[in-house]
C-alpha cells in the first residue's frame, strides 16, 4: 500500500513551512553533495522522482535542460510546485513512482531527493530506472540513511551523552513515525540491500556519500551537532554504462 501523506492538509502545511523556512538538512547537508555529484544537464532529458515543491527542478532549470518531468504522488505538492515554476520545459506528472512508466532509454538523468525511503520494493524500481535511462545516463539520489529508518526509539541519554539507539536493523519492513501527523509510513532497507539492488539492476556505483557537518557548520548551526553521532542521509550516484 502506498501512503500519500503529503496530501494530508496538516502534513502538507507543516512540511511546506519547514521546507521553505530556515535552512535545514536539505540545503545545508544534502544539496551541496547532490550538486557536486550532478553532471552537466544542458539539453538533457531529466526525471525528478518525488519532486515535491519543485526546489530541485528550479535549480536544474538554470542549466537549460531540454525537458524535465516532475513526478510526485501528491497533487497538493505538484500544484504548489507548478505555480512556483512556470516553465514550458517542465511536465508535471501525478503518479506513484511504483506505477510510473519509465519507458526504455528515455532519460539522461534520473534524480531523486529524500523520497526513496517511502518505497517498499527498491529492487523493482531500480530495474525500471535502469531500463528508462539512456546508455551513459546518471541516476543520483538521496534518502534517509538506513541507520535512521531502522530506529524505532532513537535518541537516548546515557551517562550524560546522547546515543542513537538502533535495533531491528536487519528487519526490513515498514516503520511508522509521528511527524506532523500520526503514523507516517516509511520503509527500512539495509544499506547492503540498496547497494546490491543497484548492482543487480546493472548500475555501476560511482559514489556513496554520508554527509555530516564540519566544525564551521556546527558553529553556525549548533543543532547540527546531532548529525555527527549518526548519518541522517545517504547519497548514491550510479551510472548506466
Ligand atoms: C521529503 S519530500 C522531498 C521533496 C523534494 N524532492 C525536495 O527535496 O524538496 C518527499 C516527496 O516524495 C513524494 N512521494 C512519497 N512517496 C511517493 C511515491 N510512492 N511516489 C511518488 N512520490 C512520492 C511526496 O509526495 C513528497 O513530495
Amino acid at each position: 500500500m502506498k501512503q500519500n501523506i503529503y496530501d494530508h492538509p496538516d502534513f502538507f502545511n507543516g512540511y511546506k513551512v519547514l521546507r521553505d523556512g530556515d535552512k535545514g538538512l536539505n540545503e545545508l547537508l544534502e544539496q551541496p553533495v547532490m550538486k557536486r555529484l550532478l553532471r552537466p544537464v544542458q539539453d538533457k532529458i531529466i526525471l525528478d522522482m518525488g519532486c515535491g515543491l519543485g526546489h530541485q527542478i528550479r535549480e536544474l532549470l538554470v542549466q537549460k535542460p531540454k525537458q524535465i518531468t516532475g513526478l510526485d504522488i501528491s497533487q497538493k505538492m505538484l500544484a504548489e510546485a507548478q505555480s512556483r515554476t512556470p516553465s514550458p520545459t517542465v511536465e508535471w506528472v501525478c503518479s506513484a513512482l511504483e506505477d510510473f512508466d519509465f519507458g526504455t532509454s528515455r532519460f539522461d538523468l534520473v534524480i531523486s531527493s529524500m523520497t526513496l525511503h517511502y518505497i517498499e520494493n527498491l529492487d523493482l524500481l531500480f530495474q525500471k530506472i535502469y531500463d528508462g535511462l539512456k546508455a551513459g545516463g546518471q541516476f543520483l539520489f538521496s534518502m534517509e540513511h538506513p541507520v535512521c529508518t531502522a530506529a524505532l526509539k532513537p535518541w537516548e541519554e546515557l551517562k550524560g551523552e546522547k546515543y542513537w539507539v538502533i535495533n531491528r536493523y536487519s528487519e526490513e519492513s515498514i516503520r511508522k513515525q509521528d511527524w506532523f501527523v500520526k503514523d507516517v509510513e516509511k520503509y527500512h532497507h539495509q544499506l547492503s540491500t540498496i547497494v546490491n539492488g543497484l548492482l543487480k539492476a546493472g548500475f555501476t556505483l560511482k559514489n556513496l556519500e554520508e554527509p555530516s557537518p564540519d566544525r564551521e557548520l556546527i558553529q553556525l548551526r549548533p543543532d547540527f551537532e546531532q548529525h555527527i553521532h549518526r548519518p541522517p542521509i545517504v547519497i548514491m550516484n550510479v551510472e548506466k554504462d
